[in-house]
């Protein structure tokens, strides 16, 4: 059994304070960083758990931009929205502060010093991209211009979207503001420079002792392997200043000052306790385990980045000791997305439905190893037949039948029979492998072990058949042990669901008669202890409702429109226009209008149909790419517009005479009609 008694300092990553936050956030760093907490607490462990919004930086100023206001007044809005979001879920931080916070400078200030001091930092000049029309420097994400690789005109500041190529800024050709589209010229301008390759062995070192998962560590050392200098100031007016004479214009990069924020929010925390010092006991203590819950896209920071400034100040501050780090968690097969429409609405999603159902169903399904997804029917499923079938099922059987043959009390247990020890042995067991899991961060295993152990109440339950025995004198005796035994049950069962439903869970441990919380006894007292024979049981309420067919369809119909109204609603992307052409060029384009008398699905092919267009001179076989929107029977009758001058071309076998004219959009055709037009008209 583990025993744990040390100190645990905790962190959740630090989210942008630039939009409201959805499950798949909750998935990878929150969610699990809150059980584990919630583990440890039990474990009686002296338990930290920071967290707070991320507040400054490129990605900020731009939604903020978007939104149609200043920076400061953007994050003010999110940090309160999340910070909500974070209640509503029960996530159990000890302090959740924010980088804009006034304890934050100090030592953000204090770390930078101390590595310019200990020659880790550099000035040096380069080249940026610079607007004259605004005065400024522009950061990556506000540059577009030619992509240097393939051309393409619309290409972003630090990746063409087009053909994939990650390059600097300063490469583009013909670079432009993406906001004004004013050209932009290179001006050198002074930045300091993180010398992080010169942390290399000293990380390399700093790894060999770690345990990580796999895909953390093999990224990491890879990731190594490839560390250079790197920028840790830009040019912007939004972000801490950079704290030096000559620096005017120019503020830390959001991912310096970032991760000193878990150190602030400890500084803000320890204030609040009224004990300046205390957040000292666990940032400056050696002894204390540091656990980073982070998504995979933060690996680099922590594992690397934020670990070399660490290594590289004065304070004797912590490493991160453990790095759980998730992947990506989706919902029904795409990404979470506002702008795509492909999202939950939490405030209607939290009047149908429970804190611990959400919960329940992302710890089961965790996206621990391999990206995971939230689809209706899962959380249906999980609601349904595990914590209704399963876990409610068992409570609500128990006390209700000890209400009914044992007067509402604990009963004394008698003699035990082979199948009692069986069923106390596996009880164990199961408790003892929940805990390892929880210490193991395997948040999904510890989930499916707990509805194990409900399971297995359920199976005891029907084999020693109770209702039977409670109607012979000679065995009421065996029914109250049977009884008995199940009361332990659900003792263990509130003990080991306190991390991922703790709503539940206490309630459960109210119902058993017990008046403190599950966290003032803790996980081995309350492993080991028996309920008084005598002690009274509570009447059990409804712990989860049943989630109908009906409103999952409903929800689902309700995602689909939400997607189809969000593509409506979008503007068209904007083409660069291609070069000039004479009119005699146009001139050459043969346009008719035609009318289908027949359509059909190519065959083997998802997206072709073979459509015969009568122009009036003749009949031609045409084939079109249109089959993913247009059903083939859907056609015949319409008069569509031709070019019927295009050289044939053979396709899957068919040859195909001549285009069809559509309008091509995200995720949709449209066909040009002519339906007032005589077939054979000839279009100019
Ligand atoms: N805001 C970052 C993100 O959402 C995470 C910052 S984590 C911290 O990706 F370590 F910098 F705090
Ligand atoms: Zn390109």
């Amino acid at each position: 059994m583990t025993t744990e008694n040390g100190k645990v300092l905790i962190t959740s990553a630090l989210p942008y304070a630039n939009g409201p936050l959805h499950f798949g956030h909750i998935a990878g760093a929150y969610l699990p960083g809150d059980c584990y907490a919630r583990f440890q607490r039990l474990m009686k462990s002296d338990v930290l758990y920071v967290c707070g919004s991320d507040e400054y930086g490129v990605a900020i100023t731009m939604s903020a931009e978007a939104a149609g206001r200043t920076p400061k007044e953007h994050v003010d809005i999110f940090h309160k929205v999340n910070k909500g979001f974070f209640e509503q879920l029960n996530i159990s931080f000890d302090h959740y502060s924010r980088t804009t916070c006034e304890d934050h400078e100090a030592p953000v200030y204090d770390f930078f010093k101390d590595l310019l001091e200990n020659g880790h930092i550099e000035e040096n000049t380069k080249d940026h991209l610079y607007s004259e029309d605004d005065q400024c420097f522009l950061a990556d994400r506000y540059v577009v211009g030619t992509c240097p690789q393939c051309g393409y005109e619309g290409a972003r500041g630090d990746e063409c979207q087009k053909c994939g190529t990650s390059y600097e800024a300063t490469d583009l050709r013909n670079p432009r503001s993406k906001q004004t589209n004013a050209p932009l010229i290179l001006k050198p301008t002074k930045h300091w420079f993180l010398l992080l390759d010169k942390f290399k062995d000293q990380l390399n070192e700093w790894l060999d002792q770690k345990n990580w998962k796999p895909n953390v560590t093999n990224f990491v050392r890879s990731y190594i392997k490839g560390l250079r200098p790197r920028a840790i100031t830009r040019d912007s007016s939004w972000g801490l200043p950079v704290p030096l004479p000559n620096a005017e214009g120019k503020v830390l990069y959001v991912w310096f000052d970032a991760p000193i924020g878990y150190i602030s929010s400890s500084i803000e925390w320890a204030k609040k306790q009224g004990d300046d010092e205390l957040w000292k006991r666990y940032w400056c203590d050696p002894s204390t385990k540091l656990v980073n819950f982070i998504g995979k896209d933060n690996i680099p920071f922590h594992a690397a980045i934020f670990p070399a400034m660490v290594m590289g100040q004065n304070q004797p501050y912590k490493l991160v000791d453990e790095l759980p780090a998730n992947e990506f968690y989706n919902l029904e097969g795409r990404q979470f997305s506002k702008s795509e429409g492909w999202y939950i609405d939490l405030e209607d999603f939290f009047t149908k439905y429970s804190t611990d159902q959400i919960r329940y169903t992302i710890a089961a399904n965790a996206p621990e190893t391999q990206d995971s997804e939230f689809t209706w029917k899962d959380f249906q499923s999980r609601c349904n037949a595990e914590l209704l079938g399963k876990y409610g099922n068992l409570v609500n059987r128990i006390l209700v039948f000890a209400h009914k043959q044992c007067g509402g009390v604990v009963p004394q247990k008698g003699e035990l029979e082979p199948v009692d020890k069986e069923f106390i042995q596996k009880m164990s067991t199961l408790t003892d492998e929940i805990a390892q899991s929880y210490e193991t961060f395997r948040l999904r295993k510890a989930s499916h072990l707990v509805m194990e152990l409900a399971q297995a109440g359920n199976v005891y339950f029907n084999e020693k058949h109770p209702w039977k025995d409670a109607k012979d004198p000679a065995t009421v005796q065996r029914m109250e042990t049977t009884i008995a035994c199940c009361l332990e049950c659900l003792k263990l069962l509130a003990l080991t669901s306190l991390p991922i439903i703790p709503t539940t869970a206490e309630k459960l441990w109210g119902y058993l008669g017990m008046s403190e919380g599950l966290l003032h006894k803790g996980w081995n007292e309350i492993i080991s202890m028996e309920f008084p024979v005598d002690q009274a049981l509570s009447k059990p309420e409804i712990l989860f409702r049943k989630i109908e067919d009906a409103e999952i369809n409903e929800e689902r119909k309700h995602l689909e429109q939400l997607s189809e109204k969000a593509q409506a609603d979008k503007p068209v992307k904007i083409h660069p226009l291609k070069n000039e052409v004479e009119y005699e060029d146009f001139q050459k384009l043969d346009l008719r209008v035609g009318k289908v008398i027949a359509s059909e699905k190519v065959p083997k092919s998802k997206k072709l149909l073979k459509l015969t267009v009568d122009l009036g001179l003749e009949k031609r076989t045409i084939l079109s790419g249109i089959g993913h929107y247009y059903e083939p029977d859907a056609l015949v009758g319409r008069r569509v517009v031709v070019v019927a001058n295009l050289k044939p071309a053979t396709i899957m076998g068919i040859q195909s005479e001549g285009m069809l004219l559509t309008a091509e959009g995200k995720n949709r055709i449209d066909i040009l009609d002519a339906e007032e037009v005589p077939i054979g008209t000839v279009v100019r």
